[in-house]
């Protein structure tokens, strides 16, 4: 039991560290220091094997067709949670922040499109949106 709750947060945290990590090297770039950067990369993929092994360990990973439907849901709520967030950050002021929401968003869409259509190439009616 406590195996599985230390698995989940290592998960969480691994996660977290791609995306820090990822950051962290685009501001290394900027800051000229290339191989920095691309050594945090590298550190950034290390983290990405280390959550993906855990997400495995813990199950999160089915056949392929159930991965491809639980990514399309997760996608599809992307895209909706985006949207309510470019507006509220709108509406709070953060020009910045709202914009980069909606450029997400996009990408959600682009995403849940792919999705359907890989799933439709599986040969299996959707019926979500
Ligand atoms: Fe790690
Ligand atoms: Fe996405």
């Amino acid at each position: 039991m406590q195996t599985v709750e230390i698995m989940e947060q290592t998960f969480d945290s691994e996660s977290n560290d791609i995306a820090l990590y990822l950051a962290m090297s685009r501001k290394a770039e900027e800051e000229g220091h290339h191989e920095i950067a691309s050594y945090l990369l590298n550190v950034a993929v290390d983290e990405a094997q280390h959550a993906a092994a855990f997400a495995a360990l813990l199950g999160k990973v089915k056949d392929t067709r159930t991965n491809l439907v639980n990514m399309l849901a997760s996608e599809v709520k992307a895209e909706k949670d985006k949207w309510k967030a470019s507006k509220i950050a709108s509406t709070e002021g953060h020009e910045e922040a709202s914009q980069f929401f909606e450029k997400s968003m996009q990408d959600e869409r682009k995403h849940k499109d792919g999705l359907k259509r890989v799933l439709s190439k599986l040969g299996k009616g959707l019926n979500q949106e």
